[in-house]
Protein backbone atom coordinates (compact mmCIF):
# COMPACT_ATOMS: atom_id res chain seq x y z
CA UNK A 1 0.00 0.00 0.00
CA UNK A 2 1.43 3.63 -1.10
CA UNK A 3 -0.92 5.13 1.92
CA UNK A 4 -1.15 4.70 5.83
CA UNK A 5 -4.18 3.45 7.02
CA UNK A 6 -3.10 2.02 10.49
CA UNK A 7 -1.72 5.29 11.70
CA UNK A 8 -3.43 6.66 14.85
CA UNK A 9 -3.77 9.95 14.95
CA UNK A 10 -4.61 12.30 18.25
CA UNK A 11 -7.45 14.22 17.13
CA UNK A 12 -7.90 16.09 20.76
CA UNK A 13 -8.37 19.57 20.95
CA UNK A 14 -9.53 19.88 16.80
CA UNK A 15 -12.99 20.46 18.07
CA UNK A 16 -14.38 17.49 16.40
CA UNK A 17 -17.65 15.96 16.78
CA UNK A 18 -16.52 12.72 16.98
CA UNK A 19 -14.02 13.69 20.15
CA UNK A 20 -15.80 16.31 22.06
CA UNK A 21 -19.34 16.04 20.92
CA UNK A 22 -20.29 12.31 21.46
CA UNK A 23 -22.65 13.82 24.14
CA UNK A 24 -24.81 15.86 22.98
CA UNK A 25 -25.81 13.72 19.84
CA UNK A 26 -25.78 10.75 20.83
CA UNK A 27 -27.25 11.36 24.70
CA UNK A 28 -28.60 14.49 23.92
CA UNK A 29 -31.45 13.76 26.69
CA UNK A 30 -29.16 13.14 29.40
CA UNK A 31 -27.46 15.94 31.25
CA UNK A 32 -24.88 15.90 33.05
CA UNK A 33 -24.59 12.45 32.36
CA UNK A 34 -21.21 11.12 34.16
CA UNK A 35 -19.29 7.23 32.33
CA UNK A 36 -16.84 5.28 34.02
CA UNK A 37 -14.37 6.21 31.04
CA UNK A 38 -12.70 9.49 30.46
CA UNK A 39 -13.59 11.42 26.76
CA UNK A 40 -9.22 10.06 25.84
CA UNK A 41 -10.56 6.12 26.76
CA UNK A 42 -13.26 5.82 24.40
CA UNK A 43 -13.00 3.35 21.30
CA UNK A 44 -15.15 6.00 18.77
CA UNK A 45 -17.32 3.86 16.24
CA UNK A 46 -20.27 6.35 16.22
CA UNK A 47 -20.47 9.48 13.41
CA UNK A 48 -19.76 8.94 9.90
CA UNK A 49 -16.20 10.17 9.51
CA UNK A 50 -12.88 7.95 9.95
CA UNK A 51 -10.15 8.07 12.08
CA UNK A 52 -7.99 8.27 8.74
CA UNK A 53 -6.00 11.07 7.61
CA UNK A 54 -7.19 12.24 4.27
CA UNK A 55 -5.46 11.88 0.97
CA UNK A 56 -1.91 13.49 1.29
CA UNK A 57 -2.58 15.43 -2.04
CA UNK A 58 -5.42 16.91 -0.54
CA UNK A 59 -3.48 18.69 2.21
CA UNK A 60 -0.87 19.40 -0.10
CA UNK A 61 -3.63 21.21 -2.37
CA UNK A 62 -5.39 22.96 1.04
CA UNK A 63 -1.43 24.00 2.01
CA UNK A 64 -1.09 25.50 -1.83
CA UNK A 65 -4.17 27.43 -1.09
CA UNK A 66 -2.58 28.62 2.00
CA UNK A 67 0.21 29.84 0.57
CA UNK A 68 -1.36 32.30 -1.75
CA UNK A 69 -2.45 33.91 2.19
CA UNK A 70 -5.47 36.11 0.58
CA UNK A 71 -8.61 34.51 1.86
CA UNK A 72 -11.39 36.87 0.31
CA UNK A 73 -15.04 36.37 -0.86
CA UNK A 74 -14.26 33.58 -2.92
CA UNK A 75 -16.71 31.70 -5.57
CA UNK A 76 -16.22 29.73 -8.35
CA UNK A 77 -15.65 31.77 -11.66
CA UNK A 78 -13.54 29.18 -13.61
CA UNK A 79 -14.69 25.70 -14.71
CA UNK A 80 -11.89 23.80 -13.05
CA UNK A 81 -13.91 22.44 -9.95
CA UNK A 82 -17.16 21.39 -12.65
CA UNK A 83 -14.19 19.77 -14.86
CA UNK A 84 -13.20 17.88 -11.89
CA UNK A 85 -16.03 16.65 -10.24
CA UNK A 86 -17.72 16.05 -13.65
CA UNK A 87 -14.70 13.72 -15.01
CA UNK A 88 -15.21 11.63 -11.34
CA UNK A 89 -18.44 11.21 -11.99
CA UNK A 90 -17.48 10.04 -15.89
CA UNK A 91 -14.90 8.04 -14.68
CA UNK A 92 -16.97 6.10 -11.86
CA UNK A 93 -20.63 6.03 -12.60
CA UNK A 94 -20.54 6.51 -16.39
CA UNK A 95 -23.01 9.77 -15.98
CA UNK A 96 -22.96 13.25 -16.17
CA UNK A 97 -24.98 16.40 -15.54
CA UNK A 98 -24.78 20.11 -17.31
CA UNK A 99 -22.51 22.77 -15.28
CA UNK A 100 -25.23 24.98 -14.81
CA UNK A 101 -27.29 22.52 -12.53
CA UNK A 102 -24.93 22.39 -9.75
CA UNK A 103 -25.24 24.24 -7.06
CA UNK A 104 -23.62 23.96 -3.81
CA UNK A 105 -24.24 24.20 -0.05
CA UNK A 106 -22.86 23.61 3.06
CA UNK A 107 -23.47 20.26 3.31
CA UNK A 108 -26.19 17.73 2.73
CA UNK A 109 -28.24 18.15 5.60
CA UNK A 110 -28.59 22.00 4.80
CA UNK A 111 -29.79 20.98 1.09
CA UNK A 112 -32.33 18.65 3.07
CA UNK A 113 -33.43 21.37 5.13
CA UNK A 114 -33.23 23.92 2.26
CA UNK A 115 -35.20 21.41 -0.38
CA UNK A 116 -37.88 20.24 2.00
CA UNK A 117 -38.90 23.54 2.91
CA UNK A 118 -38.74 24.84 -0.73
CA UNK A 119 -41.00 21.57 -2.56
CA UNK A 120 -43.83 21.41 0.47
CA UNK A 121 -46.38 23.39 1.63
CA UNK A 122 -48.47 23.21 4.81
CA UNK A 123 -49.65 19.56 5.05
CA UNK A 124 -47.25 18.01 2.73
CA UNK A 125 -45.76 15.10 3.59
CA UNK A 126 -42.48 13.47 3.01
CA UNK A 127 -41.77 9.97 2.37
CA UNK A 128 -38.82 8.21 3.07
CA UNK A 129 -37.52 4.16 3.69
CA UNK A 130 -36.54 3.15 6.92
CA UNK A 131 -34.28 2.87 9.01
CA UNK A 132 -32.59 6.43 8.13
CA UNK A 133 -30.42 8.83 9.11
CA UNK A 134 -31.94 10.79 11.56
CA UNK A 135 -31.54 14.10 9.59
CA UNK A 136 -34.29 13.22 6.95
CA UNK A 137 -36.25 13.42 9.90
CA UNK A 138 -34.99 16.69 11.75
CA UNK A 139 -35.53 18.14 7.67
CA UNK A 140 -39.15 17.30 7.83
CA UNK A 141 -39.85 18.44 11.36
CA UNK A 142 -37.49 21.73 10.38
CA UNK A 143 -40.18 22.88 7.88
CA UNK A 144 -43.07 21.27 10.33
CA UNK A 145 -43.62 18.50 7.61
CA UNK A 146 -44.59 14.92 8.45
CA UNK A 147 -42.23 12.18 7.58
CA UNK A 148 -44.32 8.99 6.20
CA UNK A 149 -41.99 5.68 6.65
CA UNK A 150 -42.07 2.78 4.26
CA UNK A 151 -39.72 0.14 6.33
CA UNK A 152 -37.06 -2.11 4.77
CA UNK A 153 -37.80 -5.61 5.15
CA UNK A 154 -35.29 -8.55 4.80
CA UNK A 155 -35.36 -10.84 2.24
CA UNK A 156 -34.85 -14.27 2.61
CA UNK A 157 -30.95 -13.76 2.63
CA UNK A 158 -31.18 -11.25 4.86
CA UNK A 159 -30.71 -8.24 3.03
CA UNK A 160 -32.82 -5.15 3.46
CA UNK A 161 -35.00 -4.40 0.92
CA UNK A 162 -37.75 -2.46 -0.53
CA UNK A 163 -41.40 -3.40 1.06
CA UNK A 164 -42.94 -2.20 -2.68
CA UNK A 165 -47.08 -2.82 -1.56
CA UNK A 166 -45.81 -0.58 1.50
CA UNK A 167 -44.40 2.03 -0.35
CA UNK A 168 -46.55 2.10 -3.81
CA UNK A 169 -49.40 2.74 -1.17
CA UNK A 170 -47.84 5.18 0.54
CA UNK A 171 -46.15 7.42 -2.36
CA UNK A 172 -49.90 7.10 -3.55
CA UNK A 173 -51.50 9.73 -0.98
CA UNK A 174 -52.00 12.78 -1.90
CA UNK A 175 -50.55 14.36 -0.03
CA UNK A 176 -47.30 12.93 -0.44
CA UNK A 177 -45.23 15.34 -2.50
CA UNK A 178 -41.21 14.40 -1.87
CA UNK A 179 -39.35 11.24 -1.04
CA UNK A 180 -36.19 11.21 0.25
CA UNK A 181 -34.23 8.67 -1.08
CA UNK A 182 -31.01 7.47 0.57
CA UNK A 183 -28.72 5.73 -2.71
CA UNK A 184 -26.81 3.68 -1.57
CA UNK A 185 -28.27 3.17 1.91
CA UNK A 186 -27.45 4.30 5.62
CA UNK A 187 -27.60 2.40 7.80
CA UNK A 188 -28.16 -1.07 5.94
CA UNK A 189 -25.26 -0.89 3.95
CA UNK A 190 -27.37 -1.46 0.67
CA UNK A 191 -26.41 -0.62 -2.80
CA UNK A 192 -29.76 -0.67 -4.95
CA UNK A 193 -29.67 -2.76 -8.15
CA UNK A 194 -30.30 -1.68 -11.45
CA UNK A 195 -34.04 -3.33 -11.29
CA UNK A 196 -34.80 -1.60 -7.81
CA UNK A 197 -33.70 1.78 -9.13
CA UNK A 198 -36.25 1.18 -11.92
CA UNK A 199 -38.77 0.29 -9.95
CA UNK A 200 -38.80 2.86 -7.66
CA UNK A 201 -38.32 5.43 -10.49
CA UNK A 202 -42.10 4.33 -12.22
CA UNK A 203 -43.15 4.89 -8.84
CA UNK A 204 -41.65 8.52 -8.45
CA UNK A 205 -42.41 9.28 -11.84
CA UNK A 206 -46.64 7.45 -11.10
CA UNK A 207 -47.10 9.56 -8.58
CA UNK A 208 -45.22 12.70 -9.69
CA UNK A 209 -43.20 12.76 -6.50
CA UNK A 210 -40.10 15.01 -6.56
CA UNK A 211 -37.21 13.10 -5.68
CA UNK A 212 -34.00 14.27 -3.33
CA UNK A 213 -31.76 11.03 -3.93
CA UNK A 214 -28.50 11.52 -1.36
CA UNK A 215 -26.04 9.72 -2.77
CA UNK A 216 -23.39 11.19 -0.45
CA UNK A 217 -22.27 7.38 0.38
CA UNK A 218 -21.73 6.80 -3.17
CA UNK A 219 -17.81 6.72 -3.49
CA UNK A 220 -17.54 4.80 -0.50
CA UNK A 221 -18.00 1.04 -1.56
CA UNK A 222 -17.03 -2.40 -1.30
CA UNK A 223 -14.21 -3.17 -4.15
CA UNK A 224 -16.49 -5.25 -6.66
CA UNK A 225 -19.54 -2.82 -6.45
CA UNK A 226 -20.45 -0.21 -8.60
CA UNK A 227 -22.86 3.01 -7.32
CA UNK A 228 -25.93 3.33 -9.71
CA UNK A 229 -26.57 7.07 -9.78
CA UNK A 230 -30.53 7.62 -9.67
CA UNK A 231 -30.16 10.27 -12.45
CA UNK A 232 -28.95 7.74 -14.63
CA UNK A 233 -32.07 5.74 -14.48
CA UNK A 234 -33.92 8.48 -14.83
CA UNK A 235 -31.92 10.60 -17.25
CA UNK A 236 -35.37 13.13 -18.02
CA UNK A 237 -37.14 13.44 -15.40
CA UNK A 238 -36.73 17.57 -14.24
CA UNK A 239 -37.77 16.46 -10.41
CA UNK A 240 -34.98 15.04 -9.25
CA UNK A 241 -31.94 16.55 -7.41
CA UNK A 242 -28.39 14.63 -6.65
CA UNK A 243 -26.80 15.12 -3.74
CA UNK A 244 -23.11 14.06 -3.96
CA UNK A 245 -20.12 15.06 -1.89
CA UNK A 246 -16.34 14.53 -1.15
CA UNK A 247 -17.43 14.35 2.44
CA UNK A 248 -17.46 10.76 3.50
CA UNK A 249 -15.28 9.21 1.10
CA UNK A 250 -12.45 11.62 1.84
CA UNK A 251 -12.91 12.82 5.59
CA UNK A 252 -13.88 16.27 4.50
CA UNK A 253 -17.24 16.83 6.53
CA UNK A 254 -15.60 19.88 8.01
CA UNK A 255 -15.14 21.16 4.95
CA UNK A 256 -18.93 22.09 4.26
CA UNK A 257 -19.16 21.53 0.84
CA UNK A 258 -21.37 19.27 -1.13
CA UNK A 259 -22.25 19.21 -4.51
CA UNK A 260 -26.49 19.51 -5.39
CA UNK A 261 -27.43 18.60 -9.03
CA UNK A 262 -30.88 20.63 -9.50
CA UNK A 263 -32.51 19.77 -12.68
CA UNK A 264 -35.02 21.87 -12.64
CA UNK A 265 -34.35 25.59 -13.20
CA UNK A 266 -37.05 27.22 -11.29
CA UNK A 267 -36.07 24.79 -7.86
CA UNK A 268 -32.07 26.15 -8.69
CA UNK A 269 -33.18 29.95 -8.44
CA UNK A 270 -35.26 29.56 -5.25
CA UNK A 271 -32.39 27.65 -3.85
CA UNK A 272 -29.47 30.44 -4.94
CA UNK A 273 -32.06 32.92 -3.50
CA UNK A 274 -31.95 31.44 0.17
CA UNK A 275 -27.72 29.99 0.32
CA UNK A 276 -25.18 32.38 0.68
CA UNK A 277 -23.20 32.35 -2.66
CA UNK A 278 -19.88 32.54 -1.21
CA UNK A 279 -17.83 29.38 -0.65
CA UNK A 280 -14.82 28.70 1.35
CA UNK A 281 -11.47 28.74 -1.11
CA UNK A 282 -9.76 26.22 0.89
CA UNK A 283 -13.41 23.51 0.67
CA UNK A 284 -12.75 24.32 -2.88
CA UNK A 285 -8.94 23.52 -2.92
CA UNK A 286 -9.87 19.89 -1.03
CA UNK A 287 -12.81 18.85 -2.84
CA UNK A 288 -11.19 19.45 -6.52
CA UNK A 289 -7.91 18.26 -5.56
CA UNK A 290 -10.20 14.92 -4.03
CA UNK A 291 -11.80 14.65 -7.97
CA UNK A 292 -8.63 15.61 -9.42
CA UNK A 293 -6.07 13.49 -7.74
CA UNK A 294 -8.01 10.99 -5.13
CA UNK A 295 -8.52 8.47 -6.81
CA UNK A 296 -5.33 5.77 -5.84
CA UNK A 297 -6.11 6.68 -2.36
CA UNK A 298 -9.83 5.79 -2.14
CA UNK A 299 -8.87 3.00 -4.07
CA UNK A 300 -6.60 1.94 -1.19
CA UNK A 301 -9.22 3.10 1.28
CA UNK A 302 -11.68 0.44 0.12
CA UNK A 303 -9.69 -2.19 0.26
CA UNK A 304 -8.46 -1.74 3.64
CA UNK A 305 -12.04 -1.06 4.63
CA UNK A 306 -13.29 -4.52 2.86
CA UNK A 307 -10.50 -5.95 5.37
CA UNK A 308 -12.22 -4.58 8.47
CA UNK A 309 -15.69 -6.09 7.25
CA UNK A 310 -13.97 -9.05 6.70
CA UNK A 311 -12.35 -8.64 10.84
CA UNK A 312 -15.97 -8.41 11.53
CA UNK A 313 -17.70 -10.76 9.99
CA UNK A 314 -15.19 -12.97 11.52
CA UNK A 315 -15.23 -11.91 15.01
CA UNK A 316 -18.86 -11.77 15.30
CA UNK A 317 -19.29 -15.25 14.02
CA UNK A 318 -16.68 -16.60 16.52
CA UNK A 319 -17.54 -14.24 19.56
CA UNK A 320 -20.33 -13.00 19.34
CA UNK A 321 -22.58 -15.21 17.20
CA UNK A 322 -26.22 -13.98 18.03
CA UNK A 323 -25.39 -11.24 16.81
CA UNK A 324 -25.85 -10.80 12.92
CA UNK A 325 -23.89 -8.00 10.71
CA UNK A 326 -25.68 -7.06 7.10
CA UNK A 327 -23.56 -7.46 5.07
CA UNK A 328 -22.31 -4.08 3.81
CA UNK A 329 -22.33 -3.07 0.20
CA UNK A 330 -21.65 0.29 0.62
CA UNK A 331 -20.01 2.79 3.45
CA UNK A 332 -17.97 1.95 6.58
CA UNK A 333 -21.07 1.27 8.91
CA UNK A 334 -21.59 -2.25 9.67
CA UNK A 335 -25.27 -2.50 10.93
CA UNK A 336 -26.06 -5.22 13.98
CA UNK A 337 -28.66 -7.13 14.61
CA UNK A 338 -28.43 -7.43 18.48
CA UNK A 339 -31.96 -8.62 18.90
CA UNK A 340 -31.06 -12.36 19.90
CA UNK A 341 -28.17 -11.05 21.80
CA UNK A 342 -29.13 -8.21 24.32
CA UNK A 343 -32.89 -8.66 24.17
CA UNK A 344 -33.59 -7.06 27.04
CA UNK A 345 -31.46 -4.16 27.14
CA UNK A 346 -33.23 -1.07 25.96
CA UNK A 347 -30.50 1.47 25.11
CA UNK A 348 -28.48 -0.11 23.41
CA UNK A 349 -25.91 2.85 22.52
CA UNK A 350 -26.20 3.82 26.62
CA UNK A 351 -25.36 -0.11 27.06
CA UNK A 352 -21.74 -0.10 25.24
CA UNK A 353 -20.76 3.58 26.77
CA UNK A 354 -21.24 2.71 29.92
CA UNK A 355 -20.28 -1.47 29.65
CA UNK A 356 -17.60 -1.41 27.14
CA UNK A 357 -16.07 2.51 26.98
CA UNK A 358 -17.14 2.19 23.19
CA UNK A 359 -19.36 5.00 21.08
CA UNK A 360 -21.64 3.70 18.89
CA UNK A 361 -25.19 4.47 17.29
CA UNK A 362 -28.36 2.52 16.86
CA UNK A 363 -32.10 2.36 17.59
CA UNK A 364 -35.09 4.29 16.48
CA UNK A 365 -33.80 7.05 18.42
CA UNK A 366 -30.62 7.61 16.01
CA UNK A 367 -32.89 6.05 12.94
CA UNK A 368 -35.97 7.17 12.79
CA UNK A 369 -37.80 3.64 12.88
CA UNK A 370 -37.41 0.07 12.25
CA UNK A 371 -34.29 0.30 13.91
CA UNK A 372 -35.02 -1.21 17.38
CA UNK A 373 -32.53 -3.60 18.55
CA UNK A 374 -29.79 -2.68 16.16
CA UNK A 375 -26.27 -1.27 16.81
CA UNK A 376 -24.45 0.95 13.75
CA UNK A 377 -20.78 0.45 13.96
CA UNK A 378 -18.28 2.66 12.15
CA UNK A 379 -15.35 0.68 10.80
CA UNK A 380 -13.36 3.65 9.50
CA UNK A 381 -10.41 3.16 11.75
CA UNK A 382 -7.02 1.59 11.90
CA UNK A 383 -7.62 -2.18 12.31
CA UNK A 384 -5.87 -2.39 16.14
CA UNK A 385 -8.14 0.67 17.22
CA UNK A 386 -10.93 -1.99 15.49
CA UNK A 387 -9.58 -5.08 17.07
CA UNK A 388 -9.36 -3.34 20.49
CA UNK A 389 -13.39 -1.75 19.85
CA UNK A 390 -14.40 -5.65 19.22
CA UNK A 391 -13.15 -6.86 21.84
CA UNK A 392 -14.40 -4.72 24.59
CA UNK A 393 -17.62 -5.33 22.75
CA UNK A 394 -17.24 -8.91 23.03
CA UNK A 395 -16.52 -8.75 26.84
CA UNK A 396 -19.15 -6.53 27.81
CA UNK A 397 -21.40 -8.93 26.50
CA UNK A 398 -19.87 -11.54 28.56
CA UNK A 399 -19.96 -9.98 31.69
CA UNK A 400 -23.24 -9.04 30.96
CA UNK A 401 -24.60 -12.62 30.09
CA UNK A 402 -22.71 -14.34 33.20
CA UNK A 403 -24.30 -11.35 35.80
CA UNK A 404 -27.69 -12.09 34.58
CA UNK A 405 -27.35 -15.95 34.91
CA UNK A 406 -26.09 -15.07 38.76
CA UNK A 407 -28.93 -12.93 39.08
C1 LIG B 1 -27.28 9.70 4.30
C2 LIG B 1 -26.54 10.89 4.82
N1 LIG B 1 -26.81 12.11 4.35
C3 LIG B 1 -26.17 13.21 4.80
C4 LIG B 1 -25.19 13.11 5.77
C5 LIG B 1 -24.50 14.34 6.28
O1 LIG B 1 -24.23 15.21 5.25
P1 LIG B 1 -23.41 16.55 5.45
O2 LIG B 1 -22.32 16.27 6.43
O3 LIG B 1 -22.91 16.87 4.08
O4 LIG B 1 -24.39 17.57 5.93
C6 LIG B 1 -24.88 11.85 6.30
C7 LIG B 1 -23.86 11.72 7.36
O5 LIG B 1 -23.65 10.71 7.93
C8 LIG B 1 -25.56 10.71 5.80
O6 LIG B 1 -25.29 9.49 6.27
Amino acid sequence: MKYNFDEIIDRKGTNSMNVEGFKGYIFGAYPGIEFPYTDDEFIRMWVADMEFATAPEIVDAIKARADRRIFGYTNLYDDRYYKAFSSWCERLYNWNFPQEQLVFTLGVVAALYELVGDLTSEGEKVLTLIPAYSYFLHAAEHNQRELVCSPLKKDSEGRFVIDWNDLEQKATAPDVKVMIFCNPHNPTGRIWTEDELTRLSSVIRKNGLWVISDEIHCDVLRCNKRHIPLGKIMPDYQKLITCMSASKAFNLAGMMMSNIIIRDESLRNIVHSHETCDMNPLSIAAVQAAYEKGYEWLIELRSYLDANFEYVYKFFAERIPTAVPTKAETTYLAWIDMRNTLPDIRDLPLFFAQKAGVLLEGGDSLFVGNAEGFIRLNLAMPRSMLAEGLERIAMAIENYKKQSVRE
